[in-house]
């Protein structure tokens, strides 16, 4: 914990608020870190699910640092990412395999072979049976040891959408392809140069998989998230706000703030 930092509770749920995006940052890769650590001790491997975006990249520089200075190893990890655009060749730089081989993979000890991303290369009839068979690789390795998450300005956790579906059924949703909400085109648009170029489906893990991690870490940083967050935390479950399913498993989770996404807790 840092300092300056503050420790809040919410729907059973752990918050912590740092002052930026840097010391939230820090603090996040911190408790990733301590969950690699304690499930290589314990069993000789870590299975960690990874995010993508612009929330995690000073988590992945920090895990970088840290490698550098032989302070943590992805030695005897096996990582799961949550999402990828579809259909999307791997070498594409806006592809999550390329932004995660720019920002982690290529540079700490992972194991190529151990290091997954959707494929978004696989012919469209086999995109269900290869979304199946991710889940299925997670649970054959014994199920995620963590999970990181960011939070979409929709209140999306993966491309797991705002929706009108039931909560039961919003809370057992299996790994698929997805639509892209209007919301998360319009935010990718910059990256891809204009809203009409946004590749507008992708594969992603469900919460079914999310939820059924052994710890979850979200972590939100920016004003333009602080509606949302207030919401996820302080507002009804509800699959219209699909960050608000992790007051499903409270006690595994840990939202991590910096106090520009807190700004609206009461
Ligand atoms: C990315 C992902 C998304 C992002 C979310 C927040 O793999 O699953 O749910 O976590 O859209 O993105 P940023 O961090 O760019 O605000």
């Amino acid at each position: 914990m840092t300092p300056a930092g503050r420790v809040l509770e919410r729907a059973g749920m752990r918050v912590l608020v740092s002052p930026d995006h840097v010391s939230t940052s820090r603090l996040a890769a911190q408790r990733l870190s301590d969950r690699i650590n304690a499930a290589v001790a314990e069993r000789g491997r870590a299975v960690i699910g990874l995010a993508t975006g612009s929330t995690p990249e000073k988590i992945y520089a920090q895990f970088v640092e840290w490698h550098r200075e032989c302070r943590l190893s992805f030695r005897d990890v096996t990582s799961y990412n949550l999402d990828e655009y579809y259909p999307i060749s791997p070498l594409d730089p806006r592809s999550y395999r390329s932004y995660m081989h720019r920002n982690l993979f290529f540079h700490v000890d992972i194991a190529p072979d151990r290091a997954h991303v959707f494929d978004g290369t696989v012919p469209e009839k086999f995109a269900p049976a290869h979304a199946a068979e991710f889940e299925r690789w997670i649970a054959a390795d014994g199920g995620l040891d963590v999970q990181l998450l960011g939070i979409g300005r929709n209140g999306h956790i993966a491309f797991n959408e705002p929706s009108d579906i039931s909560d039961a059924e919003a809370l057992r949703l299996p790994a698929r392809l997805v639509e892209l909400h209007p919301v998360t085109r319009a935010t990718a648009s910059a990256d891809f140069g204009g809203l009409d170029r946004v590749i507008p489906r992708a594969l992603t893990l469900g919460t079914a998989a999310i939820l059924a991690a052994r710890s979850i870490v979200i972590v939100a940083t920016g004003f333009s998230k602080a509606d949302v967050v207030a919401r996820a935390l302080e507002g009804p479950m509800t699959a219209k706000l699909p960050a608000s399913l992790l007051q499903s498993v409270a006690d595994n989770v840990t939202w991590v703030l910096d106090e520009a996404a807190a700004s609206g807790l009461g």
